[in-house]
C-alpha cells in the first residue's frame, strides 16, 4: 500500500474526474486546501475535507520531496515534528510542529482511489528580520573629512528592507533606504547615533545602533582679541574651542605660565557637545596682566591656541571716592548709537557713562568711546569688558 501511494504522486495532474461526478459513490473533496503562512517555529496545520471516504484512506505527502508523511492515523515519516489528527472521516489534519524554513513547499492530501485523487496547498514559512552582526558596521571612529560607509546586513523571509535613521537629541530623522549608508566627507555635525532598521512585515522589526565618532583637531574662536582694561578691574576673557576627542584646555598669562585657579584667577571650561567655552575671570587686573593671554586646546590630533591681548586704559570714569553724593546720581546705560555709524560694527553694546553733574566724567567717557571707535574703524573688534567693579555703585 505504501508503494502504491508513493507511486501515485506522479499523477497529480490527472486527479478530479471521478471526484466531480455527483452520482459516484467515490470520495470527494469538500473544499480546496488553504495555503498557509506561519512564522518559523510555529505550528502549521493543513486540513483536508473529504466527503464519502468509504473504505478509502487519506494520506499526506510532501510534494517536492515525494515523501509520504502520514497514512490514515499513522505517521510514516521519521520526522518527529509531523502529526496527524482527524474528526470522524471527513476532516483530516496534518500538523507540522516547530516549523523550519525547510518545511516551506507544497503539501498534498491524497485519497487512494484509482486513479488517486488529491488536493495541494502551499506552506510558507516566514522569518522575522535579523541583523547580522558580522557583516554590519560597529561603532566607528573617523577623521573629519573622510568618507564613511555604514553597512547593515539583515536576513529574514521575505527579504527585509533596511532604512537608516539618525538620532538627534532623542529625535529620529529618516535618512536613506538600503543596506549601505554613505557619508561623503563627514563633518563634526554628523557625529552621533545612527539606527539601521530592518523590517519585512513579520514582527518584530529589529534595529541596531551604530555610533559614529568624528575626530578633528582643536579649533579656537575668539570674539575679542583686543581687550582694554584698567587696573583693579574685574575682567572675563572667553574663548570657544571645538575638538574631538575632548581636548585638554588651559590658559597662559603674559609671562607664558599656565594659569591655575587662585585668589585672582578663575579658570572654567564649560563643555557642550564637542564645544567648550573656556572662561578666564580675572578678579582684579594687575600690572603684570597687560600683555597676551593665550587659551590653548590640545588633543591627540593637535594643539591650537588663541591670543587675547590685554591693554591698559584709563581708569575713567570710576575714580571718584566711594560714597560721594555724585556716585549715587551716576548711571550707566547701553548705548548703541555710535556703533550704527561705524562701519563693520554689529550691535555690540558699548557702556558709556552718563553723569549730569560731572561734565569732566562725561567727557572722559566719550573720549574712551572714541577710542573704541578708533579700533572699530581699524577693523579691530572693540571690547566690552565686563565692568563689574565700575558698575557696582
Ligand atoms: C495557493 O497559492 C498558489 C500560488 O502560490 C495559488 O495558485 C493558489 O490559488 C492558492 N490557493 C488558495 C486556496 O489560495
Ligand atoms: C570621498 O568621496 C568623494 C566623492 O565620491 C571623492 O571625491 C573623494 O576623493 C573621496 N575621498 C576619499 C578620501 O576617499
Ligand atoms: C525634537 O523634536 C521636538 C518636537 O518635534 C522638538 O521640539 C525638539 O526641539 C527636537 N529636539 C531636537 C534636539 O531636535
Ligand atoms: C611667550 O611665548 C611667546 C612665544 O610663544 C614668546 O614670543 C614670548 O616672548 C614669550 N613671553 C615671555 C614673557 O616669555
Amino acid at each position: 500500500m505504501l508503494s502504491v501511494i508513493a507511486g501515485t504522486v506522479f499523477y497529480i495532474a490527472t486527479w478530479a474526474s471521478a471526484l466531480n461526478d455527483p452520482l459516484s459513490d467515490l470520495p470527494r473533496f469538500g473544499k480546496p486546501l488553504n495555503n498557509l503562512t506561519v512564522s518559523v517555529g510555529r505550528e502549521a496545520i493543513f486540513t483536508c475535507h473529504v466527503e464519502n471516504l468509504g473504505p478509502y484512506k487519506v494520506a499526506w505527502l510532501r510534494v517536492d520531496t515525494q515523501t509520504i508523511l502520514t497514512i490514515a492515523t499513522h505517521v510514516i515519516t521519521k520526522n518527529h515534528r509531523i502529526g496527524v489528527t482527524h474528526m470522524g472521516h471527513r476532516m483530516w489534519s496534518l500538523h507540522i510542529r516547530d516549523t523550519r524554513e525547510t518545511d516551506r513547499g507544497w503539501y498534498m492530501c491524497q485519497v487512494n482511489t484509482d486513479p488517486m485523487s488529491s488536493n495541494t496547498g502551499f506552506l510558507d514559512v516566514v522569518v522575522p528580520p535579523d541583523i547580522l552582526d558580522d557583516s554590519t558596521s560597529t561603532d566607528m571612529v573617523v577623521r573629519e573629512g573622510s568618507n564613511v560607509t555604514l553597512r547593515c546586513a539583515a536576513t529574514g523571509t521575505p527579504e527585509p528592507t533596511v532604512t537608516w535613521r539618525r538620532e538627534v537629541g532623542g529625535n529620529l530623522t529618516n535618512l536613506v533606504h538600503g543596506s549601505v549608508l554613505e557619508i561623503t566627507r563627514v563633518t563634526r555635525d554628523q557625529m552621533g547615533s545612527y539606527l539601521c532598521i530592518a523590517s519585512n512585515g513579520v514582527p518584530p522589526a529589529v534595529s541596531k545602533r551604530i555610533v559614529l565618532i568624528v575626530h578633528f583637531q582643536p579649533m579656537v574662536r575668539i570674539e575679542n582679541q583686543l581687550v582694554g582694561a584698567y587696573e583693579d578691574q574685574t575682567l572675563v576673557l572667553e574663548c570657544r574651542s571645538e575638538a574631538h576627542p575632548k581636548p585638554i584646555t588651559y590658559w597662559t598669562r603674559p609671562s607664558n605660565e599656565t594659569i591655575a585657579n587662585d585668589n585672582n584667577y578663575k579658570v572654567e571650561a564649560i563643555p557642550q557637545g564637542y564645544e567648550i567655552t573656556m572662561r578666564l575671570t580675572i578678579k582684579s587686573v594687575q600690572p603684570h596682566d597687560f600683555g597676551s593671554f593665550r587659551c590653548v586646546a590640545t588633543n591627540s590630533l593637535g594643539e591650537t591656541d588663541g591670543k587675547i591681548k590685554l591693554y591698559r586704559i584709563d581708569r575713567s570714569p570710576t575714580t571718584r571716592k566711594p560714597n560721594s553724593r555724585r556716585d549715587s546720581k551716576k548711571s550707566w546705560k547701553i548705548d548703541y548709537s555710535h556703533e550704527r555709524n561705524s562701519a563693520g560694527m554689529k550691535d555690540e553694546p558699548m557702556l558709556k557713562a552718563i553723569d549730569d553733574e560731572e561734565q569732566s566724567d562725561f567727557q572722559s567717557a566719550t573720549a574712551s568711546s572714541i577710542f573704541a571707535n578708533l579700533f572699530a574703524n581699524l577693523g579691530i573688534t572693540a571690547v566690552t569688558a565686563i565692568l563689574a567693579g565700575g558698575l557696582s555703585t
